[in-house]
Protein backbone atom coordinates (compact mmCIF):
# COMPACT_ATOMS: atom_id res chain seq x y z
CA UNK A 1 0.00 0.00 0.00
CA UNK A 2 2.70 2.08 1.32
CA UNK A 3 4.81 1.81 -2.03
CA UNK A 4 1.62 1.96 -4.03
CA UNK A 5 1.24 4.88 -2.95
CA UNK A 6 4.76 6.45 -3.69
CA UNK A 7 4.38 4.82 -7.20
CA UNK A 8 1.42 6.70 -7.67
CA UNK A 9 2.76 10.31 -6.16
CA UNK A 10 6.13 10.08 -8.39
CA UNK A 11 3.74 9.24 -11.25
CA UNK A 12 1.58 12.69 -10.92
CA UNK A 13 5.32 14.46 -9.73
CA UNK A 14 6.33 13.35 -13.52
CA UNK A 15 3.42 13.89 -15.71
CA UNK A 16 3.20 18.17 -15.92
CA UNK A 17 6.91 17.58 -17.55
CA UNK A 18 5.31 15.00 -20.14
CA UNK A 19 2.52 16.84 -21.22
CA UNK A 20 4.27 19.77 -21.24
CA UNK A 21 6.92 18.48 -23.74
CA UNK A 22 4.28 17.60 -25.86
CA UNK A 23 4.09 19.65 -29.12
CA UNK A 24 0.92 20.57 -31.03
CA UNK A 25 1.98 21.57 -34.80
CA UNK A 26 -0.25 22.79 -37.67
CA UNK A 27 1.35 21.94 -40.83
CA UNK A 28 0.55 23.24 -44.56
CA UNK A 29 2.41 21.44 -47.18
CA UNK A 30 1.07 20.27 -51.03
CA UNK A 31 -1.06 16.90 -51.10
CA UNK A 32 1.85 15.31 -53.53
CA UNK A 33 4.42 15.88 -51.15
CA UNK A 34 6.13 12.97 -49.70
CA UNK A 35 8.78 14.41 -48.08
CA UNK A 36 6.52 16.64 -46.47
CA UNK A 37 4.69 13.93 -44.80
CA UNK A 38 7.83 11.73 -43.94
CA UNK A 39 8.38 15.06 -41.62
CA UNK A 40 4.93 14.92 -40.15
CA UNK A 41 5.32 10.93 -39.43
CA UNK A 42 8.59 12.18 -38.15
CA UNK A 43 7.18 14.70 -35.62
CA UNK A 44 5.01 11.94 -34.39
CA UNK A 45 7.42 9.25 -33.19
CA UNK A 46 8.64 12.29 -31.05
CA UNK A 47 5.62 11.73 -29.47
CA UNK A 48 3.97 15.29 -30.49
CA UNK A 49 0.73 15.99 -32.27
CA UNK A 50 0.24 17.31 -36.02
CA UNK A 51 -2.21 18.24 -37.83
CA UNK A 52 -2.19 19.29 -41.39
CA UNK A 53 -3.79 20.51 -44.46
CA UNK A 54 -3.25 20.48 -47.95
CA UNK A 55 -2.76 23.95 -50.18
CA UNK A 56 -1.77 24.81 -53.62
CA UNK A 57 1.51 25.57 -54.11
CA UNK A 58 0.75 29.01 -55.16
CA UNK A 59 -1.54 29.34 -51.91
CA UNK A 60 1.34 28.08 -49.97
CA UNK A 61 4.07 30.15 -51.39
CA UNK A 62 1.97 33.22 -50.02
CA UNK A 63 1.09 31.75 -46.94
CA UNK A 64 5.28 31.68 -46.26
CA UNK A 65 5.59 35.25 -47.59
CA UNK A 66 3.03 36.14 -44.86
CA UNK A 67 4.60 34.51 -42.25
CA UNK A 68 7.83 35.99 -43.05
CA UNK A 69 9.26 32.90 -45.00
CA UNK A 70 11.15 34.51 -47.59
CA UNK A 71 12.56 32.66 -50.97
CA UNK A 72 15.57 32.52 -49.31
CA UNK A 73 14.48 30.61 -46.57
CA UNK A 74 11.41 28.84 -47.85
CA UNK A 75 11.39 24.56 -48.44
CA UNK A 76 8.55 22.37 -49.30
CA UNK A 77 6.36 22.43 -45.94
CA UNK A 78 5.37 25.30 -43.42
CA UNK A 79 4.34 24.49 -39.74
CA UNK A 80 3.26 26.38 -36.90
CA UNK A 81 3.69 26.10 -33.31
CA UNK A 82 3.08 28.08 -30.15
CA UNK A 83 3.41 31.53 -32.05
CA UNK A 84 6.36 30.41 -34.42
CA UNK A 85 7.08 29.03 -37.70
CA UNK A 86 8.88 25.83 -38.57
CA UNK A 87 9.88 25.92 -42.25
CA UNK A 88 10.67 22.65 -43.86
CA UNK A 89 13.04 19.57 -42.58
CA UNK A 90 14.22 20.97 -38.93
CA UNK A 91 14.96 18.06 -36.50
CA UNK A 92 12.69 18.06 -33.33
CA UNK A 93 15.45 19.08 -30.97
CA UNK A 94 15.98 22.32 -32.75
CA UNK A 95 12.26 23.13 -32.15
CA UNK A 96 12.37 22.00 -28.84
CA UNK A 97 15.31 24.29 -27.62
CA UNK A 98 13.30 27.03 -29.66
CA UNK A 99 10.30 26.52 -26.92
CA UNK A 100 12.57 26.73 -24.06
CA UNK A 101 14.65 29.78 -25.02
CA UNK A 102 11.54 31.68 -26.59
CA UNK A 103 13.12 34.59 -28.92
CA UNK A 104 12.16 37.00 -30.49
CA UNK A 105 11.77 35.68 -34.00
CA UNK A 106 9.71 34.18 -36.90
CA UNK A 107 10.82 30.82 -36.22
CA UNK A 108 13.44 28.08 -37.54
CA UNK A 109 13.90 27.14 -41.08
CA UNK A 110 15.71 24.49 -42.87
CA UNK A 111 15.90 26.49 -46.41
CA UNK A 112 15.81 23.96 -48.85
CA UNK A 113 15.35 20.19 -48.94
CA UNK A 114 18.91 18.97 -47.50
CA UNK A 115 19.51 15.66 -47.85
CA UNK A 116 19.49 13.21 -44.78
CA UNK A 117 17.47 15.86 -42.49
CA UNK A 118 14.91 14.51 -40.96
CA UNK A 119 12.18 13.13 -43.65
CA UNK A 120 14.65 13.96 -46.28
CA UNK A 121 16.18 10.56 -45.35
CA UNK A 122 18.72 9.23 -48.24
CA UNK A 123 18.55 5.41 -47.28
CA UNK A 124 21.77 5.08 -45.00
CA UNK A 125 23.41 7.58 -42.62
CA UNK A 126 24.54 10.20 -45.26
CA UNK A 127 23.75 13.78 -44.62
CA UNK A 128 24.74 16.74 -46.26
CA UNK A 129 26.06 19.52 -44.18
CA UNK A 130 23.58 22.32 -43.14
CA UNK A 131 22.11 24.98 -41.09
CA UNK A 132 19.12 25.42 -39.18
CA UNK A 133 18.46 29.13 -39.13
CA UNK A 134 16.63 31.17 -36.64
CA UNK A 135 14.51 33.64 -38.83
CA UNK A 136 14.35 37.17 -37.57
CA UNK A 137 11.09 39.42 -37.72
CA UNK A 138 13.20 42.14 -39.86
CA UNK A 139 13.80 39.21 -42.17
CA UNK A 140 17.64 38.32 -41.66
CA UNK A 141 18.66 35.21 -40.00
CA UNK A 142 21.38 33.64 -37.58
CA UNK A 143 22.56 29.94 -37.91
CA UNK A 144 20.66 28.38 -35.05
CA UNK A 145 22.42 24.90 -35.37
CA UNK A 146 24.89 23.72 -38.14
CA UNK A 147 24.96 19.91 -39.00
CA UNK A 148 28.20 18.14 -40.54
CA UNK A 149 27.99 16.52 -43.34
CA UNK A 150 28.02 12.51 -42.68
CA UNK A 151 28.68 9.42 -45.17
CU1 LIG B 1 10.58 18.36 -48.11
CU1 LIG C 1 7.95 19.19 -46.65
Amino acid sequence: MTRFAFALAALIAVSPAAFASELSLHVKKTATCGCCQAWVDYIKAAGHKVETSNMDIGSLTQHKMKLGITPQYASCHTATVDGYVIEGHVPVEDIMRLLEEKPDAVGLSAPGMPAGSPGMEMGGTYREAYDVVLVMKDGTSKVWTSYEARD
